[in-house]
């Protein structure tokens, strides 16, 4: 690792990583962390790092005029192992660093104003919400398609209920599973044209487990830079060498892939159908082409274009019209347009069975309740008739994008999807937006770091297909 290498730039050091290294120096370097945040550039260079870590030594490399590749030998420690000091004993929780860091967070959410993390709604989470007894026209509802309380779902899960009780009572491999849990599997793999599919308990959990699961320290997972955490998390625990590429950068990707695939038994590229804090989509037939040429698997994460994208809701996969077997696995969440919990990977059959013998999560976790699987079967089912509300939602997020932008608001890169952010940039500003617009009646979430960069803090709109235009024209008024 040459000591010029800055750890963003050139290394792909993304915020969990920076996190992990911040932890292991704090560990080591107690008292130079105060030290560092005051000193350190934005990017620093591994040299920067050891500098300030340990004695310096040496004349500093300048850099080539073109970067040499990094060497495949094992990469030095970045700071000295020798001068290890003690490690500060740490007891009561109430002291623990990330507590306080916590509190100091807390303060400011507060001092906004009203916190807005934690509050309750009375009635349906739907386009419009019920905050202590107020009606609100509500954009903070995964709920696109208004399904969690449409009278069908709603009475299917009633109806699963009387059948089976209000709980799986045992893990899906172990006696867990209702003929509804298997109904549910076959709906999802043909509602999506693949060979099968898995219901796991929770769309988080099931990025963590599949990913977490199927690879391991021998193997390269690739990813896009603003890609949830469930996958982040995934591939921490996969022990995978884990490099995110910029975001949408199917170049970028095709680079990493060419320098590392090759030291690697197995690659996967994790990209998201539309991404949750921007709502953007990735280009699809690019990825595919790029993950071919270098045999590596390819993940979509469907959690926000699952009944959203495609004429009839059938997501990203159908925007783009792609072959279904060009992606190996579809994951995604049963909790959001489908109005339902949990998550499921769609693939072929080989991958679906190996999952369901082998996966922790379906071993050693109990599943979704039987109301939940009936919810979402019904909710699938009522997509499939009345593809209609897709159209609508999609006809009201280009109308939500193009009043957004015409009020000179920044919506970012947002397209095709129900998730339009507006930038707003600052912390303290965006929480005063967000609390204010709510005594106006209008409920949205600030979004702030870490989920996005400190500067790019947002109020998250998820558009529904029960708002009107005119619920759509009074909140964006309302904002400017
Ligand atoms: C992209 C993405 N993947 C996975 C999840 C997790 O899904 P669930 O809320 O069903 O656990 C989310 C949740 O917001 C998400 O945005």
């Amino acid at each position: 690792m040459p000591p010029y290498a800055r750890l963003g730039v050139d290394l792909g050091f993304d915020s969990l990583m920076r996190t992990d290294l911040q932890r292991s120096i704090a560990a080591q370097f107690p008292d130079r962390m105060d030290a560092l945040h005051r000193d350190l550039p934005e990017d620093p260079t591994v040299r920067d790092l050891v500098d300030r870590l340990g004695d310096g030594g040496g004349p500093v490399p300048q850099a080539p005029a073109t970067p040499a590749p990094a060497p495949a030998q094992a990469v030095p420690p970045l700071v000295p192992q020798p001068a290890r000091p003690a490690v500060k004993q740490e007891y009561a929780f109430e002291e623990w660093a990330e507590y306080a860091e916590l509190q100091g967070r807390l303060r400011q959410a507060r001092s906004g104003g009203s916190n807005p993390y934690g509050r309750s709604h009375e009635g349906f989470n739907s386009a419009e919400a019920t905050i202590g007894g107020r009606k609100v026209v509500n954009f903070a509802a995964f709920n696109y398609l208004a399904l969690s309380g449409h009278p069908q779902v709603r009475q299917a899960a009633k109806e699963a209920i009387d059948q089976y009780g209000t709980s799986a009572s045992a893990t899906p491999l172990l006696f867990g599973e209702t003929p509804l849990h298997h109904e549910l599997d076959a709906e999802i793999a043909s509602f999506l044209g693949t060979g099968a599919a898995i219901v796991f308990a929770g769309g988080h959990a099931t990025n963590v487990a599949t990913v977490g699961h199927l690879f391991g320290p021998e193997d390269l997972i690739v990813h896009d830079e603003w890609s949830h955490d469930s996958t982040v998390r995934g591939c921490v625990l996969s022990g995978a060498r884990r490099r995110p590429f910029p975001h949408n950068d199917w170049e970028a990707l095709d680079r990493i892939l060419t320098a590392l695939r090759g030291r690697h038994r197995r690659a996967l590229v994790v990209i998201e159908g539309a991404y949750s804090q921007d709502g953007d989509i990735p280009d699809l037939p690019r990825f595919i082409e790029v993950k071919q040429r270098h045999g590596a698997m390819l993940m979509i994460d469907e959690a926000h274009s699952v009944g959203v994208l495609g004429e009839t809701g059938r997501g990203i996969g159908e925007h783009f019209a792609v072959d279904r077997a060009d992606v190996d696995l579809w994951m995604g969440t049963l909790s959001k347009a489908i109005g339902s919990l949990g998550g499921y990977i769609a693939a072929r059959e080989p991958i679906v069975e190996y999952l369901r013998f082998t996966a922790p999560l379906h071993i050693f976790s109990t599943g979704i309740s039987p109301a939940n699987a009936a919810a979402a079967l019904e909710a699938i089912r009522v997509v499939r008739k009345e593809p209609q509300r897709v159209a609508r939602l999609r006809e009201l997020s280009d109308f939500f994008r193009d009043g957004a932008r015409e009020r000179g608001l920044d919506i970012g890169v947002s397209r095709a999807s129900a998730v339009i952010p507006v930038i707003t940039g600052d912390w303290e500003k965006t929480m005063a937006l967000s609390n204010s617009l709510l005594e106006q009646g209008v409920n949205v979430m600030p979004i702030g770091y870490p989920a996005v960069e400190r500067d790019k803090c947002r109020l998250r709109f998820f558009v529904n297909v029960d708002h009107t235009e005119v619920d759509l024209e009074t909140s964006l008024d309302l904002l400017v």
